[in-house]
C-alpha cells in the first residue's frame, strides 16, 4: 500500500508546533493523551483495569481487550475536552503498535486508524519501549540525549545507550525474566495482590535484609541480567517453611529480594556508564517507580559524579503521554509514518 499521507507527514517535520494525540493499550491500561511539542502534556487520561484483573492474580488478555473497547471512545472525548482543543487542531495520531498483548494492542491500533482516516491526520506507529524512554522527556524538560537508560518494566529489562533521539544501542538485557515479572511472581508467592511490584516496595519497608537471596553469578562480568534464579530461590524458601508449617516473615523476604534485585540493577547500570563514558542515566518503565531503586541509583550516581533521572510516578507505568512524546521525536526525524494496514505486534525489536 502506498505510504498513507506522505505529503501531510513530510510537512510536519518542520512545523513549529506539533500537537499529537497518542493512544496506549498494550496491557491493562487504556490511555489517551494529547502532547504538544513532545514535552507539554495538555491532557493525560489513564483508565486502569488493575481492579478487574486483581481477582485473577494477573492480566487476562481477553478481558483486557474487552475493557479497552469499552473505555476508549469516552477517553478520547474527555482527552479532547480536557486539552481544550478541537480534533482538527491535532497534527497526528500516534499509537503503541507493540510490544504487548495482541488483542489489547489491536483495540488502540484500530481506534487510531479510524481517527487518522476520519480526521485526515497522519498515523504514527510507536514502539512501547521508546515511549518509556520518552517519559523522561516529559518529566525533565531540559533532558536531552546522549544518556544511558536502564529500562525496567514488566516485559523488559535492559541497558540502552541512547546517543540521540531514536538512536538506541542495547548494551545488555535479561536472559530470562524481566525485573517487573520477578517482582510480580515473588509477590504472588507471598500472597500479595497484583501488580506485585508496588506491594513488595511497600512491604519491604517493614522488613530486614537478612535472607541471602542472590542473583545468578554466571553473568557477573557482563551487562546482562538474570532474575529467574532469585525468583526460584524465594519460591523454594517459602515452600520449605510452609511444608514444615513454620512461620516466616513476608516483609523480610520482600526486603531481601528487593535489595538483591536493585543492587544488581544499579551495579550493572553504573558499570555500563563507566564502560561507555556516559554521565547521565535515566530509568524507564514501571519498576522505575521502585523507591529503593531510585534511592540507590541516586546515591551511586552522586558517588561517581553522574546524574540520575527517573520519570514522575504517573509517567513510570504505562501511559499515553510517553507515546505522544516518542511520536514527536519520530516525526521530527521523519520516522514512524504508518499506513492504514498497520497491525499490532506482540513483540518487536528495540
Ligand atoms: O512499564 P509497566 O507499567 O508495564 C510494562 O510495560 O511492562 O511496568 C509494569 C511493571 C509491573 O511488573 C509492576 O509490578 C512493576 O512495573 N512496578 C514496580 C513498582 N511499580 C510498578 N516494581 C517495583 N516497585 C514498584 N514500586
Ligand atoms: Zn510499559
Amino acid at each position: 500500500m502506498k505510504k498513507y499521507m506522505a505529503a501531510e507527514f513530510a510537512a510536519l517535520k518542520n512545523k513549529k508546533d506539533l500537537i499529537i494525540l497518542a493512544i496506549e493499550s498494550s496491557c491493562d491500561e487504556t490511555a489517551i493523551s494529547i502532547v504538544k511539542n513532545g514535552r507539554e502534556v495538555l491532557s493525560n487520561l489513564v483508565s486502569s483495569q488493575i481492579e478487574i484483573h486483581r481477582r485473577f492474580g494477573g492480566v487476562v488478555p481477553e478481558i483486557a481487550s474487552r475493557n479497552h473497547l469499552m473505555a476508549i471512545s469516552n477517553l478520547y472525548e474527555e482527552a479532547i475536552k480536557e486539552a481544550g482543543i478541537k480534533p482538527q487542531d491535532l497534527d497526528a495520531i500516534a499509537v503503541t503498535y507493540g510490544a504487548g498483548l495482541m488483542g489489547a494492542l489491536l483495540v488502540g491500533v484500530n481506534f487510531a486508524k479510524g481517527l487518522s482516516y476520519s480526521l485526515n491526520k497522519p498515523l504514527i506507529a510507536v514502539n512501547h519501549v521508546h515511549g518509556h524512554i520518552a517519559s523522561n522527556y516529559i518529566s525533565h524538560p531540559d533532558l536531552e540525549p546522549p544518556f544511558m537508560c536502564l529500562m525496567v518494566s514488566g516485559g523488559h529489562t535492559a541497558l540502552l545507550k541512547i546517543s540521540d533521539y531514536n538512536k538506541f544501542k542495547m548494551l545488555g538485557s535479561t536472559v530470562d525474566d524481566a525485573a517487573g515479572e520477578a517482582f510480580d511472581k515473588v509477590a504472588r508467592v507471598l500472597g500479595l495482590p497484583y501488580p506485585g511490584g508496588p506491594e513488595i516496595d511497600k512491604l519491604a519497608r517493614e522488613g530486614k535484609n537478612n535472607i541471602k537471596f542472590t542473583v545468578s553469578n554466571s553473568l557477573h562480568n557482563t551487562l546482562n541480567f538474570s532474575f529467574s534464579g532469585i525468583k526460584t530461590s524465594v519460591i523454594n524458601y517459602v515452600h520449605k517453611f510452609e511444608q514444615k508449617k513454620e512461620p516466616y516473615s513476608k516483609a523480610d523476604i520482600a526486603c531481601s529480594f528487593e535489595e538483591s534485585v536493585t543492587n544488581e540493577l544499579v551495579e550493572k547500570a553504573i558499570r555500563a556508564m563507566k564502560l561507555s563514558g556516559q554521565k547521565k542515566i535515566v530509568i524507564a518503565g514501571g519498576v522505575g517507580a521502585n523507591s529503593i531503586l531510585q534511592e540507590k541509583i541516586e546515591k551511586a550516581c552522586k558517588e561517581n559524579g553522574f546524574e540520575a533521572y527517573y520519570p514522575k510516578l504517573k509517567y513510570c507505568t504505562d501511559n499515553a503521554a510517553m507515546i505522544g512524546s516518542a511520536a514527536y521525536y519520530y516525526i521530527r526525524k521523519g520516522m514512524g509514518l504508518a499506513s492504514l494496514d498497520l497491525t499490532a505486534k506482540p513483540s518487536i525489536d528495540l
